[in-house]
C-alpha cells in the first residue's frame, strides 16, 4: 500500500530538561496484519501506529471492520504482526520466550465485550478471578494468600466479600463485567485492553462500570487501551483517541483536539453522528450523512481510502494517497501532536464539513 503512515511517535522523546524521556508503555510502529492468501487476501492492519502513555487512556475509534479488534490481539500478543514493530515499556514482546515471556504476559490484560459469554458459567467469582493465578503461580502461592486477594479484587470493582461464592448466572450483567475486570487485575497489569466493554450492557449500567474503570486508574495506575463505538463514551475516558478506517489510522491526537477539531472528513462524520451526552431528544442539525458502504476490505480504493464516501472528494484524492496533516503541537514543541491524512482537510471544526 503505497499511503502514508501517521507516525504516532512521543513528542522529541525529550524531557523540558533535554534528557531522554522513558519509552511510552506501548508503542506499535507500522503493524501491518493481513489475513488470507491470493485474491481472498485483505489487509486488517496497514501500517497502524498507536501509542499509549503511562496511566493514560487510549480511545480506539473506527466503524465495524476497521481493524480494533485485530490491533487488540497484536497488542495483546496473541496475533503476531506482519510487519512493523510492538515495544512495551521499550521490550518487542514477540522476542521474548520462556520466564521473560510469561513475566510479560501478566502485564497486559484483556476486558471483553460480552459478560455473558467470557465467563465460565460453573465458575464460582473465587474461581474466575483467581484462574490467571493458575499460569501464575508465584503471584499469590498460598490458599490463605489468595483467598485475601479474591476479597480485595472484589471490593476494588465494587462487589461483596459474600459474592465470591456466587455463579455468573446469579450476578446482573453489570456485576459479571466487574468479575471479568477484577480477574483482569489479578495479575496487576500496567496495561489493559477493553474491547466495547459497556457495549453489552444496559445505559443505566455503563456509568457505573465506566466510573469503575476510571477508579482504578487512579488508584492503581493502570492504562487502557479503550475500544468503543460510543463516541460519547470515548470522549468520557480518553486522554487521546486514535481513529482508523479499513485497516488505516486517518487521525489520532489529545481527545478534545480531534473532537472539536478533526481534521478529517470521516473522523468529522463520525463525531457529529455521536448522542451527546446531554441527549435533548432532538436529532442534530449538523451530523454529517456519510453516502455509501464501507468498501470491501478486499478492493481498497486508490488514493484516499475514504474518498468513496467523502463529500469533500476531488480528482486528486483517487490519484494520490493523502499527505500528514499537523494541527497542533509537532515533536518540536514537545506538544502532543494532533494529525491526520487529507487532501482538503478541516479547518476550524465540524459545521465547516
Ligand atoms: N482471523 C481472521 N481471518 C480473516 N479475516 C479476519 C480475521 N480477523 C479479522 N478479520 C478481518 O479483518 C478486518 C478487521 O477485523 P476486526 O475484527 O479487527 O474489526 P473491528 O474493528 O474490531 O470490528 P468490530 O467493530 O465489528 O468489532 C475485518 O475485515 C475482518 O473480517
Ligand atoms: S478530502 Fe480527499 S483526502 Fe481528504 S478524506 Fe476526503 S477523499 Fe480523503
Ligand atoms: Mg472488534
Amino acid at each position: 500500500m503505497s499511503e502514508t503512515p501517521l507516525t504516532d511517535a512521543t513528542a522529541a522523546g525529550l524531557r523540558a530538561d533535554g534528557s531522554a524521556a522513558p519509552p511510552p508503555l506501548l508503542e506499535v510502529r507500522g503493524v501491518t496484519k493481513s489475513f488470507g492468501h491470493g485474491r481472498r487476501r485483505l489487509t486488517a492492519l496497514d501500517g497502524v501506529d498507536v501509542r499509549v502513555e503511562r496511566g493514560q487512556t487510549l480511545g480506539l475509534v473506527g466503524e465495524s471492520g476497521c481493524g480494533k479488534s485485530t490491533l487488540a490481539r497484536v497488542v495483546l500478543g496473541l496475533e503476531r504482526p506482519d510487519s512493523g514493530t510492538v515495544r512495551f515499556d521499550g521490550t518487542d514482546p514477540f522476542t521474548l520466550k520462556g520466564k521473560e515471556l510469561l513475566a510479560w504476559r501478566r502485564r497486559v490484560q484483556m476486558v471483553f465485550q460480552d459478560p455473558f459469554a467470557s465467563l465460565n458459567a460453573r465458575m464460582s467469582a473465587t474461581d474466575l478471578i483467581g484462574e490467571p493465578w493458575r499460569t501464575h503461580r508465584d503471584i499469590v502461592p498460598t490458599a490463605q494468600a489468595r483467598e485475601r486477594r479474591v476479597r480485595e479484587l472484589l471490593s476494588l470493582v465494587g462487589l461483596r466479600d459474600s459474592d465470591a461464592h456466587r455463579y455468573p448466572n446469579e450476578f446482573s450483567g453489570g456485576q459479571r463485567q466487574r468479575i471479568g475486570i477484577a480477574r483482569a487485575l489479578a495479575l496487576d497489569p500496567d496495561l489493559i485492553v477493553c474491547d466495547e466493554p459497556v457495549s453489552a450492557l444496559d445505559l443505566s449500567v455503563q456509568a457505573q462500570v465506566l466510573n469503575v474503570l476510571s477508579e482504578l486508574r487512579e488508584r492503581l495506575g493502570v492504562s487502557y487501551v479503550f475500544i468503543s463505538h460510543d463516541l460519547s463514551v470515548v470522549r468520557h475516558v480518553s486522554d487521546r483517541v486514535t481513529v482508523m478506517y479499513l485497516g488505516k489510522v486517518i487521525e489520532h491526537g489529545p481527545t478534545e483536539d480531534v473532537f472539536d477539531r478533526p481534521v478529517h472528513p470521516y473522523t468529522a462524520a463520525l463525531m457529529s453522528a455521536a448522542p451527546t451526552l446531554d441527549v435533548s431528544g432532538q436529532a442534530q442539525d449538523d451530523e454529517i450523512q456519510l453516502r455509501g458502504e464501507i468498501p470491501s476490505p478486499y478492493d481498497i480504493p486508490s488514493g484516499c481510502r475514504f474518498r468513496t464516501r467523502c463529500w469533500k472528494s476531488e480528482a486528486r484524492c483517487a490519484e494520490l494517497a493523502p499527505p500528514v496533516v499537523t494541527r497542533d503541537g509537532t515533536a518540536d514543541t514537545g506538544r502532543d501532536p494532533h494529525e491526520g491524512l487529507c487532501h482538503f482537510p478541516l479547518g476550524a471544526g465540524p459545521t465547516e464539513a
